[in-house]
């Protein structure tokens, strides 16, 4: 199904050790930034959007090189507008593929011209909240993730203003970490705007997978990269593996959310939310799925607990109590769900009620103690995982390897050897298991792991 592009994603965090300097300046040199004119700070309001152009002069964030002047590079308009896959997502609307989607949907729009579309493909604002023309072939530009700046862009190179006065203007915290991660779901998951179901997935477009560490590191780094930070901060050791936490449990949390929201849209039972290899697989090689068995009724599709493989392992060692009660919960919608007869607003509740669970243990994962000793303990306890995993199919054991890359990568900060050698081929060999999601071998993955597991003892 989903190949090389996503192998690419996936690995990603391992190597933002080593190549992020790279990434940073092997930007192209030929052409200097775009004129743009400085934003007229008379008639802006919060809430208004100005388009990239507005952060691109080369005094503001289009420096060509880095400037370390203040406290950001200010060539963060420069890395976007060369590096950034988000400039390309308008471009993506004009082609053969995505002509071919609309089709299939039977929509009466252009791609490029549809709002279902462009909500995730471009800066794409009411009129009303333009306070100058938005060009949505820019693609996904600074303020579809910083928010509109209209509030604050003339005051938030003055003296002595704060990156909080700016959020009080409507700049989004993304140095936070679950706005931020909220803010990248909204697209790559999906919010109550916009959506990727089934029908859209079957009409073409791309199953969506998203694992914050991994694609924040596959994004080319417009900020200080983490370590700088930390030595800033004095944050403490594993901040990371906390932030990767933390980000398991806000995309969790929205998909609950998602899932909520589709059973109350009345287009439910949403096959997307199930387990796609529950209905789309050969009945050649079906037996071993009669050899497993079945954990509720045969024969039905099951829940697909992507989004929860890995953080029952987070919330165990936070809170062993609160994972039991989760568990249940958890199985509660399982079983809603695959019953496919459950009303669905009983699912809707369900879901909801795992969101408030889940949102409740946020501030818990915030204070958790996650040192390397832990870090490596999760990885084993994924690790000892691997039947569960394999049984949930190939969605959960890509987001456990991804899980384990972002772990290992934590590590490997305090101990680079780590991250040399054959660790390094060995998490290689894991993306290979599921780079053809056809073709995924649960025995080699599973060897694969103790592999690894032997390697970080
Ligand atoms: C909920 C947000 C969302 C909506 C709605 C959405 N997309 Fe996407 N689309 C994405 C994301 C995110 C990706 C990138 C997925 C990845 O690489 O992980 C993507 C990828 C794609 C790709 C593959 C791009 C490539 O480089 O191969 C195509 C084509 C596409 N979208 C077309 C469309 C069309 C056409 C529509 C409207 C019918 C649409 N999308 C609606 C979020 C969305
Ligand atoms: C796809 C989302 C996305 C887009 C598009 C984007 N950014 Fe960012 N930006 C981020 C994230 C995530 C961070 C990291 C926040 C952090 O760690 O403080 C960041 C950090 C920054 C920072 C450092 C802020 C700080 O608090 O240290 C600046 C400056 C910045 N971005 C400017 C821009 C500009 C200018 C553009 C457009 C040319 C842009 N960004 C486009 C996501 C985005
Ligand atoms: C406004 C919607 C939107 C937001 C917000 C957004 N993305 Fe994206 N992202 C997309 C779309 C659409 C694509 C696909 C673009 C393409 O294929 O050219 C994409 C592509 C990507 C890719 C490239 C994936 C690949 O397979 O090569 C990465 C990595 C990524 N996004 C990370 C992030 C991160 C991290 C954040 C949050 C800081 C974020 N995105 C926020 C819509 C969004
Ligand atoms: C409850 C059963 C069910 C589940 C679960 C399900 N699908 Fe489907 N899917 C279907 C049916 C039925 C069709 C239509 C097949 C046809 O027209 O021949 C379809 C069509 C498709 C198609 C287009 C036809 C093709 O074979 O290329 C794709 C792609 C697809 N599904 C992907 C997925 C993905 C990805 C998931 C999991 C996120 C998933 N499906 C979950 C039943 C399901």
């Amino acid at each position: 199904m989903r190949t090389n592009r996503f192998c690419f994603a996936l690995k990603g965090v391992m190597s933002v050790v080593f190549v992020t300097g790279m990434l940073q300046f092997s930007q192209a040199q030929e052409s200097p930034p775009p004129q743009s004119s400085p934003p007229e700070a008379t008639a802006l309001q919060p809430g208004q959007y100005l388009g990239a152009g507005a952060c691109a002069s080369g005094t503001c964030h289009g420096s060509v090189e880095p400037r370390n002047l203040y406290m950001v590079k200010q060539n963060e308009y420069f890395i976007w507008l060369k590096q950034d896959r988000h400039t390309q997502a308008y471009n993506v609307l004009l082609t053969d593929k995505s002509i071919r989607i609309t089709r299939n949907l039977h929509m009466q729009e252009k791609p490029f011209e549809s709002a279902r579309c462009l909500d995730c493909h471009a800066l794409n604002v009411p009129k009303s909240a333009q306070a100058r023309p938005i060009e949505l072939a820019e693609g996904i530009s600074c303020e579809a993730c910083h928010g509109p700046a209209g509030g604050w862009i003339a005051k938030h190179t003055e003296s002595g203003w704060t990156h909080e006065m700016s959020v009080k203007e409507g700049m989004k915290d993304l140095r936070d970490i679950v706005p931020r991660a909220q803010t990248c779901l909204a697209c790559h998951l999906g919010d109550g705007q916009k959506t990727v179901n089934h029908e859209l997935i079957a009409a073409g477009h791309p199953d969506l997978i998203f694992e914050l560490d991994n694609y924040s590191a596959v994004m080319p780094p417009h900020w200080a990269p983490f370590t700088d930070k930390r030595r800033e901060t004095g944050e403490q050791e594993n901040q990371e593996a906390r932030v990767w936490a933390i980000g398991q449990a806000v995309a969790f949390q929205q998909g609950m959310l998602q899932v909520a929201r589709r059973a109350r849209s009345g287009d439910w039972p949403e096959f997307a939310e199930m387990n796609c290899y529950a209905c789309h697989h050969s009945l050649k090689d079906g037996e071993w799925r009669q050899i497993r068995g079945y954990r509720t009724k045969a024969g039905l599709p099951h829940w697909n607990p992507a989004r929860y493989a890995v953080l029952r392992q987070i919330i165990s060692s936070v809170d062993p109590q609160e994972r039991q009660q989760l568990d249940g919960q958890v199985d509660r919608l399982a079983e809603a769900i695959a019953s496919m007869k459950t009303p669905p607003a009983t699912v809707a509740s369900t879901a909801t009620n795992l969101a408030d669970t889940i949102g409740r243990a946020i501030p818990q994962i915030r204070q958790a103690d996650m040192d390397n000793a832990a870090v490596k303990r999760l990885i084993d306890a994924i690790a000892k995982d691997v039947p569960y995993l394999v049984d949930a199919e190939v969605h959960s054991v890509e987001q456990a390897i991804m899980a384990i890359n972002a772990l290992v990568t934590a590590m490997a900060r305090d101990n680079p050897a780590l991250a040399q050698g054959s660790i390094s081929k060995t998490l290689d060999k894991l993306y290979d298991d599921v780079k053809d999601r056809e073709r995924f071998d649960r025995e080699q993955f599973a060897k694969h792991v103790a592999e690894l597991q032997r390697e970080l003892r």
